[in-house]
């Protein structure tokens, strides 16, 4: 699909990322990225997410959590739950990370992204114009998530209330080869934002 967009010429900026990188922070270097992390609804994305958001904040790296149920009240508000609406939903929100990151900002994204191939194209988005792209499996377990069930959500497609509910009668496809997997019903938030901390100390991202 190429779109409906004709007669556009991509305009190159004329300032590099180093230099954005030299205006952005206390730190040398460019260290713009996007956090992919993927799960069932109430793994604990969001609240992982937003827990890291913080302590790379304090670190003084810019950050940015980009949350689906937050961007489906604005950017993405047209879009329902349907496999091609989540497919629109996911390369949209993987086209603004990349545009996030590379401004030079660590864009931490958490959104279900339950099919393999949406997971695939946001990963393209970023790594055909050199963006790096950590995917973190959040893999608690469905019993987990369905016991938590933080906003009554799983009861409700239990009752009948939701239809294509991910996980109850919509698939969930588990990534096989992210970065990183968290097992956060079993692991601390605080263990879970630490492993992911390590990680991106370990590819140059921290500090
Ligand atoms: S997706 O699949 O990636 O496009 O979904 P996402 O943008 O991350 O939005 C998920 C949040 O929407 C709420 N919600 C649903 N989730 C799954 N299936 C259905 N049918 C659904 N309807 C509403 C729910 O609050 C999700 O948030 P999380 O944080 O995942 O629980
Ligand atoms: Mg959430």
């Amino acid at each position: 699909f190429e779109g409906n967009s004709t007669n556009v010429t991509f305009q190159e900026h004329t300032i590099c990322r180093e230099e954005r990188a030299t205006a952005l922070g206390r730190f040398d270097g460019f260290r713009g990225c996007t956090i992919w992390f993927t799960g069932l609804s109430g793994a604990g994305k969001t609240t992982i997410s937003f827990a890291l958001e913080r302590t790379l904040n304090q670190l003084g790296i810019p950050c940015y959590g980009l949350d689906g149920d937050n961007v489906r009240h604005g950017l993405c508000k047209n879009l329902g739950f349907s496999k091609d609406d989540r497919k629109e939903n996911i390369r949209r929100v993987a086209e603004v990370s990349k545009l996030f990151a590379d401004s030079g900002m660590v864009c931490l994204a958490s959104f279900i992204s339950p099919f393999k191939e949406d997971r695939l194209e946001a990963r393209r988005i970023h790594c055909c114009d050199k963006v790096r792209f950590v995917e973190v499996h959040v893999s608690t377990s469905l019993e987990i998530c369905e016991l938590r069930d933080p906003k009554k959500l799983y009861k409700k497609a239990r009752a009948g209330e939701i239809r294509g509910f991910t996980g109850i009668d919509s698939v969930y496809e588990p990534p096989e080869n992210a970065e990183i997997v968290l097992d956060a019903g079993t692991q601390s938030v605080q263990a879970c934002v630490t492993k992911v901390l390590k990680h991106l100390t370990e590819v140059g991202i921290v500090p």
